[in-house]
């Protein structure tokens, strides 16, 4: 971003790829979480000081290539405008006639934001050149394109891999910090490194699994997904999340593991899946046919904790257990909370783990990083190309 702020961009039109996917609530539409707006703000903040008329494009949700109401992004407007401190002009399209008159009636250093991506065909295309006539589109409403998505660099879709190809294009300051991050991560940290991982499914983090093991000193596994790897153990685990055909690849990583995987000793379980469920604290070895594990136990909460206040370096993503409900957090607060107390560098990765850092009401601050994105920091941890990268490095 500073190359193109030096080469001056007063008067400029910036079109800048931001990732405003916010979790909205189901029933009022309101942002439930507004982390991926404020971080994004430095990036503009610098573009509308230095007079640029800036063009924020953006995907929500995954709508299917048409317009649909609740994928909007107009309430991520509004916010930004407060959170900038001057109204943001909304686009009611994205490449349409709306689009156009907006983009072609800003002023110097105001901002627009043109509506979802996703509600056009070509945006996810897997068919280059539908791909690119999108991007094609998406690129007349740019003098310089700015990519901070990070949280959707890992997808080869046109706003953050076909339109750099068409206008001169840089990385903005978020893309860049998260990049500088996630490189120490890859490059040689600081020893012991330990990662948490947690969330529901293995098969979403396998790869990440198999990548990250050779590389780490200790990896603690919670949330859904420890019920395949218990079941793998041989346990059994009564109703819980369980990935049937994961539980043999679960078994031969244990056995690869080299004792590095710490599994769960004791688990929160309940009679269901709800707020007010009855619930009782047994070990993992112990999980009654008829109740679902929701959330780590004490024990081992303690114990994860113990292993990462011996960390120099942490990687967490995925929350420990269903950490929306209050009778189930525990687990992710007290794993949050030793990650806070740890004197150790520590990241943390993925839109769910860092909402829940902010529902729990933890301080940000407290950790070394919180990064924006969630599929895009595993794949980057996992050392694949990711195509909005690879891109701009182009
Ligand atoms: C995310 O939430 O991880 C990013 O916004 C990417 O969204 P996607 O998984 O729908 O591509």
């Amino acid at each position: 971003l500073d190359d193109l702020l030096g080469e001056g961009v007063s008067g400029r039109r910036v079109l800048v790829r931001a990732d405003l996917n916010v979790p909205l609530d189901k029933q009022s539409g309101e942002i439930t979480d507004d982390g991926r707006i404020r971080a994004v703000l430095p990036t503009l903040s610098a573009l509308v000081q230095a007079g640029a008329k800036v063009v924020v494009c953006s995907h929500l949700g995954r709508p299917k290539g048409a317009p649909d109401p609740q994928f909007s992004l107009r309430p991520v407007a509004g916010r930004l405008g407060e959170l900038l401190g001057a109204p943001v002009r909304f686009a009611e399209d994205t490449v349409g006639d709306s689009a156009r008159s907006t983009v072609e009636g800003l002023a110097d250093g105001q901002v627009a934001l043109l509506e979802n991506l996703r509600f056009n065909k070509g945006e996810t295309s897997k068919d280059d050149a539908e791909r690119g006539a999108f991007a094609d589109q998406l690129a007349a409403f740019g003098d310089a394109y700015v990519d901070d998505a990070f949280g959707a660099v890992h997808r080869k879709h046109a706003s953050v891999h076909d339109v750099p190809a068409r206008l001169p294009h840089v990385a903005g300051r978020l893309v860049l910090r998260e990049v500088e991050v996630l490189g120490k991560l890859t490059g040689d940290p600081e020893r012991p490194y330990v990662v948490v991982l947690g969330g529901s499914k293995v098969s979403d983090k396998l790869a990440v699994i198999e990548a990250l093991l050779p590389k780490v000193d200790r990896l603690l596994i919670g949330g859904g997904m420890c019920f395949t790897f218990l079941k793998a153990q041989g346990h059994e685990v009564g109703t819980s999340l369980l990935e049937k055909e994961m539980v043999e690849t679960c078994g031969n990583l244990l056995e690869r593991s080299g004792g590095k995987i710490m599994l769960p000793v004791d688990v929160v379980v309940a009679d269901a899946f709800a707020p007010d469920a009855a619930h009782d604290v047994v070990p993992a070895d112990g999980i009654p046919s008829h109740r679902l594990g929701l959330d780590i136990g004490p024990e081992t909460v303690a114990g994860f904790a113990a292993a990462l206040s011996q960390a120099r370096t942490i990687f967490w993503n995925g929350p420990m257990g269903v950490f929306e409900m209050a009778a189930f957090a525990n687990g992710t607060r007290g794993v949050a909370e030793a990650i806070t107390k740890a004197d150790a560098f520590s990241v943390v990765g993925g839109g769910d783990s860092a909402a829940a850092v902010r529902a729990l009401g933890l301080d940000e601050s407290s950790f070394g990083h919180i990064s924006t994105g969630g599929g895009a920091s595993l794949e980057y941890l996992e050392g694949k190309t990711l195509p909005g990268i690879a891109a701009l490095e182009n």
